[in-house]
């Protein structure tokens, strides 16, 4: 039983992980592109934010809302509060997604000034996000490592492995190619990609 609660908490911790490492490529890429001279391969943009706005929604968010916060609130309901405002932040960021495939598609068509609002942009998304996880990790896994009984793990983790099948839309191996992907066409030292060229001076 602990096994289930153990392997529920990591599959969250490791979702994290994966939406943090496109957040922290998307970042770096995005300051690189700073450099007028730098060609970005806007492919790359593309499949980072593709990836950090599916990901979640049909695989991360499903998993927190319909299964883990439910149970919460189920055993404390107090918590309520703080499970409305994570739904909230679901919903925000779905928003600020939108903002970001604005902001590229304005800097796709205008380098290299669109650079800097495109990087704002990205910094915004990612320190939202961020802080988004930060208050599951240290707010509500905590909340439901000590509320939770032994058959709610049980149940958590049931769930979770059901959430990886194509009945959930996209099955994982779907997202687990496309970070592949997005590993091999990302530049050095993100990914495997070759760096990306500089206009001669
Ligand atoms: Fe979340
Ligand atoms: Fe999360």
């Amino acid at each position: 039983m602990k096994d289930a609660k153990d392997q529920a908490v990591r599959t969250i911790k490791d979702e994290h992980r994966t939406i943090s490492a496109v957040l922290h490529g998307l970042r770096y890429l995005a300051q690189q592109s700073l450099d007028a001279k730098v060609q970005p391969d806007f492919a790359v943009f593309r499949a980072m934010i593709y990836y950090i706005d599916e990901f979640p929604e049909k695989l991360h968010h499903p998993k927190e809302e319909k299964i883990l916060f439910a149970r919460l609130l189920q055993r404390m309901p107090e918590a309520a509060a703080l499970i409305g405002e994570l739904h909230e932040e679901h919903l925000a960021g779905a928003r600020l997604i939108r903002e970001l495939e604005r902001e590229l598609a304005y800097f796709e068509e205008n380098r290299p000034a669109g650079a800097a609002s495109f990087k704002a942009a990205v910094d915004a998304y990612a320190d939202f996000h961020w802080n988004h996880m930060r208050k599951e990790e240290g707010k509500v896994l905590p909340l439901a490592g000590e509320r939770l009984l032994p058959e709610d793990w049980e149940a958590i983790s049931t769930a979770f492995a059901a959430n990886k099948d194509p009945i959930a839309g996209v099955p994982e191996k779907e997202f687990e190619t496309l970070f592949s992907r997005i590993a091999s066409i990302a530049p050095d030292p993100i990914g495997f990609g070759s760096r990306w060229k500089k206009a001669p001076t």
